[in-house]
């Protein structure tokens, strides 16, 4: 794949996936997942989140932000860890670090909609995206809502980058396969996205 989009499969093996995971169940202890609403309509996400880092990426009735705190504890969201913060130093070819981590919980049903990550500052930095748990069926189209889309399994351990002309493309998660992997205790699949908010 060119264009800035990079798949890096099996990126973590086995313990490596599990290490993370133990990681993040004491980042989520401090800041739990919680449903986000659309803005306007106020319908609630299938998709439950939390953030990890400086800044972390919300969604309610008022629109789309970066905020510091979590929307229902008011604490700073936990700092991003360190085998985290590795992975953007390996593959985001950025030099400076992500200030925010959006981990997305999906649970059985749960998708996400087409859409561009696109309430940053600074589109020169690459998306980052780790998978962990059941797979999923990634959709990715251009930068047009319209372009033509395809599709990717996302599987325990995998990476993706986008970046460069891919960073504004329209992706998306149509369904999660489940009970394709025995990485997390309740099944389902959690994604981390790291992402570099403001100019440096
Ligand atoms: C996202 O675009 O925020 C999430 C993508 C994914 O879950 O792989
Ligand atoms: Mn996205």
């Amino acid at each position: 794949m060119s264009n800035g989009l990079k798949y890096l499969p099996s990126y973590f093996d086995r313990a490596a996936q599990e290490t993370l995971v133990a990681v993040l169940g004491e980042c989520l202890a401090k800041a739990p997942f919680y449903t986000p609403v659309m803005p306007r309509s106020g319908r609630p996400f299938t998709v439950r989140m939390s953030n990890l880092g400086q800044l972390g990426w919300v969604s309610d009735r008022a629109g789309y932000r970066y905020q510091a705190r979590h929307p229902e504890t008011g604490e700073p969201w936990p700092a991003i860890p360190a085998v985290v913060m590795e992975v953007w130093s390996k593959v985001s070819g950025y030099p400076h670090e992500p200030e925010a981590c959006l981990v997305n919980h999906y649970r059985e049903g749960a998708k996400m909609g087409l859409h561009r990550d696109e309430d940053e500052e600074d589109f020169s930095a690459p998306v980052v995206s780790i998978s962990l748990g059941d797979t999923a069926i990634f959709r990715i189209g251009g930068t047009e809502r319209s372009g033509k889309t395809e599709t990717l399994k996302l599987a325990s351990g995998d990476v993706l980058v986008m970046g460069g002309a891919s960073r504004l493309r329209y992706h998306g998660i149509d369904r999660v396969l489940t009970g394709t992997s025995t990485l997390l205790r309740e099944g389902g699949r959690i994604n981390l996205t790291l992402r570099r908010v403001k100019r440096p």
